[in-house]
C-alpha cells in the first residue's frame, strides 16, 4: 500500500533543498538531477548547494514558443538508469509551456522504462487550469502508473503566503515502514539544517484545507485569479492584432499559468523597459498576472511597436 512521508518545508524553495538534501544523502551517490531548458533560475544553485549535478533535457522550443516533445523524449530516453528527472508538475516556470495529457502519459512510460526517480516541483497548484484537481493530473498520473515520486509543494502563491514560507515535501513510498524510515531520516536532516520549521503560515494552510467551507472559498478564489490571467492572455492578443500586428501571437493564449514566454528578443525587452517603463526579465518572460483590464492595452501597444 501507497503511504505517504510528508514534512513540512520552508515553501517551495525549502521542500526542493529537503529533498535535494535527502537524495544527496541517500539515493545520488553518481547520480545527477537533471532539468528542463530552461528551468526555474533557481533549480540549479538549490539542487548544486546540496551537492548533486544538475544536467538538463530538452524543453522548450523557441521556434514555436511551446514544448519540445520531440526533443525532451529523444534527451530523455539518453538519461542513465536511476537518475533523478526534475518535472514541472504544471505552469512551467519561465515558459508557461506545459506537456498535453497525452504527452505527460508518455513521458511518465518512458521514464518508468529508464527507471528514472521522478521529482515533481509544484509550485503553481491551481494555477494553469483554475482546477486544483485538474493541475495535479501528471503527479497522479505518474503514481497511477507505479512511479515512486518525490514532491516539492508552495502555498505561496495559490494561497498568497510568499512570506510565510509555507511548503511541502513529500516521498510517495511503496510501504508504511518505508515511509516510517524515510521519515525518521529526514527529521534527522531538517534537525541540522533548521530545526524546525515557522508554524503560523503552515497553520493557515491546514484550517483552509481542512474546513470545508474554507476549503470551498480558497478553491473559488483560485479559480477566480486563473479565470483572470486566461482573459489577460486572450486581451493581450486581441489589442495586439488590433494594433495592427502581423505576427502569431498565439502562443501567449496556448501558454498556460502566471508566466508568459512572449518570444520576444533582449533589444526588443529593452525596448520595452527604456521607452515604455515595462519590466520583464531579458528572455522575454513577462508575469500575466501584473496584466490588467487597465494596462493591456498599453502593453499591446508597446509590444506592437518594439517588435513590428
Ligand atoms: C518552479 C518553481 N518552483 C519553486 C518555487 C519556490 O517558490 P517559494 O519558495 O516562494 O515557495 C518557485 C518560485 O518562484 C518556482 O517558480
Amino acid at each position: 500500500m501507497l503511504q505517504n512521508m510528508t514534512v513540512q518545508g520552508i515553501s517551495g524553495t525549502g521542500a526542493l533543498r529537503l529533498g535535494a538534501a535527502f537524495f544527496s544523502k541517500f539515493y545520488s551517490k553518481g547520480k545527477d538531477f537533471w532539468i528542463p531548458t530552461p528551468s526555474w533560475g533557481n533549480h540549479t544553485p538549490i539542487f548544486k548547494h546540496a551537492g548533486l549535478d544538475v544536467k538538463s533535457y530538452r524543453y522548450y522550443d523557441p521556434n514555436t514558443c511551446g514544448f519540445d516533445f520531440n526533443g525532451a523524449m529523444e534527451d530523455i530516453a539518453k538519461i542513465p538508469e536511476g537518475n533523478v528527472i526534475v518535472l514541472h508538475a504544471c505552469a512551467h516556470n519561465p515558459t508557461g509551456v506545459d506537456p498535453k495529457p497525452e504527452q505527460w502519459k508518455e513521458m511518465s512510460a518512458l521514464i518508468k522504462k529508464k527507471k528514472l526517480f521522478p521529482f515533481f516541483d509544484m509550485a503553481y497548484q491551481g494555477f494553469a487550469s483554475g482546477d486544483t484537481v485538474k493541475d495535479a493530473f501528471a503527479l497522479r498520473r505518474f503514481i497511477e502508473d507505479g512511479h515512486e515520486v518525490a514532491l516539492a509543494q508552495s502555498y505561496a502563491k495559490n494561497m498568497g503566503l510568499y512570506g510565510e514560507r509555507a511548503g511541502a515535501f513529500t516521498i510517495v513510498c511503496g510501504s508504511k515502514e518505508e515511509a516510517d524510515r524515510n521519515m525518521s531520516q529526514m527529521k534527522i536532516i531538517i534537525r541540522g539544517m533548521y530545526s524546525s520549521p515557522p508554524i503560523h503560515g503552515a497553520r493557515i494552510v491546514t484550517k483552509v484545507l481542512t474546513t470545508p467551507e474554507l476549503k470551498n472559498l480558497w478553491l473559488g478564489e483560485v479559480k477566480g485569479m486563473a479565470d483572470r490571467i486566461i482573459t489577460m492572455r486572450e486581451k493581450l492578443v486581441a489589442g495586439l492584432a488590433k494594433e495592427g500586428s502581423s505576427r502569431n501571437w498565439q502562443h501567449i493564449i496556448d501558454q498556460i499559468g502566471m508566466f508568459c514566454f512572449t518570444g520576444l528578443k533582449p533589444d526588443q525587452v529593452e525596448r520595452l523597459t527604456k521607452d515604455f517603463s515595462i519590466y520583464l526579465t531579458k528572455d522575454g518572460r513577462i508575469s500575466v498576472a501584473g496584466v490588467s483590464s487597465s494596462n493591456v492595452d498599453y502593453l499591446a501597444k508597446a509590444m506592437h511597436e518594439v517588435s513590428k
